[in-house]
């Protein structure tokens, strides 16, 4: 297909390739959980209902990807560790972490009905997500030791508080309680006060957290004449609770675990370095003062939507839900200024002086991503009411800066010309398919051919003058979603009317690659940045005056 003048913005994409022989782990945590689970009225401190729905999609997670080989969870967090020598996706960073956190999200949603069936799904969940390289095996016993103390003092101390919350007293005055007390003393208050053994009165889940892993059983297939069974192994995904994760005979007993997909633990640690703590929580960060693009696209869709019988090429309903989606993004994430979508695929620009997350990519990546999977996934129904949806749809994602107006606006121009050439050259194939042709005769009808020869063939199967221009625009133009300002005449006092403004979300299908849409729209890609406030909120500095 042909290069357009603005395939140079391509270049601004970086490489994020985990190099070996780091072993790959990406940790999901729930995105703002705290609004989420009093939304839906978990109990406290552990919901077991909510903590089995973590698991389920953990449990989910490890079937649809086979390098993934083990997990540990707890509260809102899960953590996937992959083999050793995964290539999956080649070992790129976003691409890895996008799709986990992805069918992570569209599985919590399309699993919430039957673990909690009298409870509605009242919001769209969320998670981020960070990778972490683990360049040895003491690294990675390092981190699961890391969060599994975590796990333990967490919970321990929100028995403790919740107990004494229970009991009568004010958060402040729980939390002044609790405050400086050791592990012992907080034993000591659970058996003194409330008359619970932590060890035995409380559920291993919450205590220990919960490890998914794969391992191999033997299904015995068929019998042989003389009476012989016929064994075949087989990966069966499994649950389990353990004191400690990270000791050497926790991990030699899982036979999963074994030399070619991860080595074996050496010593028993009882410490993390703090070095190693703090290589954990490193997040690299986007440039300042660049325009940061969030783009999605659905993973194998060309297989979900043959699944779910998309109307070729183009299914309106299809397109309108990732609209509703990109919606939904616009109205969760205020610093998002404009999207484009096509096809299963939408862009998502962040305003340059954004401090999401203090600019993170992964977690900037990992929330937009997550939140539209789950939107996705919720809002189906009402998109395709006679539809089940079979299979669960997830998303990979990229974040890529770009340095000014003029090459954001190129970037667009980018994707929208790719739209054109795709949905031209989708348009005749189908119509020919439709004629009668077999797609590979279809294909060679079409090699080589440039826009006049496509809207003759089109023009001649159709019987239709200039056809494609009677598509709908949607189609042609892909969608353009972006806060515009509405006015509206209200009657006044004095018994004349006055315009009242507002701000309101705007679905387009207009042409963007023109500089009239942008000049009829310049708060869009407002630069008016206080460039000073921006590299102070970014150094922390929020309190200025
Ligand atoms: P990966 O993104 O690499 O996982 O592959 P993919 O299968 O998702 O293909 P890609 O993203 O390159 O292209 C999107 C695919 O989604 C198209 O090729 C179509 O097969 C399908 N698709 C998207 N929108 C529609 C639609 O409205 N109707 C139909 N029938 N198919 C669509
Ligand atoms: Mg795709």
């Amino acid at each position: 297909m042909a290069n357009s003048k603005y395939e140079y913005v391509k270049s601004f994409e970086v490489d994020d390739e985990i190099m070996l022989p780091n072993t790959i782990i990406v940790r999901v945590h729930a995105r703002d959980f705290c609004r989420f689970s009093e939304v839906h009225e978990f109990e406290k401190p552990n919901d077991k209902k909510a903590l089995e729905l973590m698991n389920e999609c953990a449990n989910a997670v490890l079937e649809q990807f086979p390098d993934v080989i083990f997990s540990y969870g707890f509260s809102d967090e899960y953590s996937f560790i992959f083999k050793k020598e995964t290539k999956f996706y080649q070992r790129r960073g976003s691409k890895i972490l996008s799709l986990i956190v992805s069918f992570f999200s569209s599985t919590y949603v399309t699993k919430w009905r039957a673990i909690f069936p009298q409870k509605d799904l009242k919001c769209a969940p969320s998670f981020r997500a960070r990778v972490i390289f683990c360049a040895s095996m003491e690294v990675l016993q390092a981190y699961l030791l890391w969060r599994q103390y975590e796990c333990h003092t967490n919970n321990q101390y929100n028995t403790c508080l919740w107990q004494l919350i229970k009991s009568g007293k004010s958060k402040e005055e729980a939390q002044a309680t609790l405050r400086g007390s050791l592990k012992q003393d907080k034993n000591e208050l659970l058996y003194q006060c409330f008359n619970i053994n932590y060890k035995k009165d409380i559920p291993e889940m919450f205590r220990q957290g919960t490890c998914t892993l794969k391992t191999e059983v033997e299904d015995i297939v068929k019998y042989k004449d003389d009476g012989f069974p016929v064994k075949r192994t087989r990966r069966k995904v499994l649950r389990v609770h353990s004191e400690n994760i990270a000791s050497k005979r926790f991990w030699k007993e899982k036979s999963c675990l074994s030399k070619e997909e991860l080595d074996q633990f050496c010593d028993n640690l009882n410490k993390t370095r703090p070095e190693y703590v703090k290589s954990f929580q490193y997040e690299s960060r986007l440039m300042l003062s660049t325009w940061i693009v969030v783009r999605i696209d659905g993973c194998h869709f060309h297989r979900f939507s043959d699944i779910h019988e998309f109307e070729k090429p183009n299914d309106a309903q299809a397109l309108n839900l990732m609209n509703a989606c990109a919606v939904a993004v616009l109205e969760e994430f205020r610093d998002v200024v404009f999207a484009y979508g096509v096809s299963d695929e939408y862009s998502f620009v962040l305003k340059k002086d954004s401090q999401l997350y203090q600019r993170c990519a992964s977690e900037i990546v990992s929330s937009v991503v997550s939140f539209f999977s789950s939107t996705y996934t919720m809002r189906w129904n009402e998109f395709f009411p006679q539809k089940e949806m079979k299979h669960l749809p997830y998303f990979d994602g990229r974040a890529v800066c770009y340095p000014s107006s003029e090459i954001i606006k190129d970037y667009l121009a980018w994707r929208q010309v790719d739209c054109h050439i795709n949905n031209h050259y989708n348009t005749c194939f189908w119509l020919l398919v439709k004629s009668g042709k077999s797609k590979s005769d279809a294909q060679s009808d079409l090699k080589g051919t440039q826009t006049p020869e496509k809207n003759e063939i089109l023009d001649r199967l159709t019987g239709i003058l200039n056809y494609y221009s009677t598509l709908p625009p949607m189609f042609c133009l892909g969608s353009s979603v972006f806060w515009d300002k509405e006015t509206k005449m209200v009657d006044n006092e004095e018994g004349g009317a006055t315009g009242k403004s507002r701000r309101i979300l705007v679905v387009g299908h207009c042409n963007i690659i023109e500089t009239g849409f942008w000049e009829a729209h310049p708060q869009i890609l407002d630069e008016k940045v206080d460039r000073f406030k921006s590299v102070q909120m970014a150094n922390g500095k929020n309190d200025l005056p």
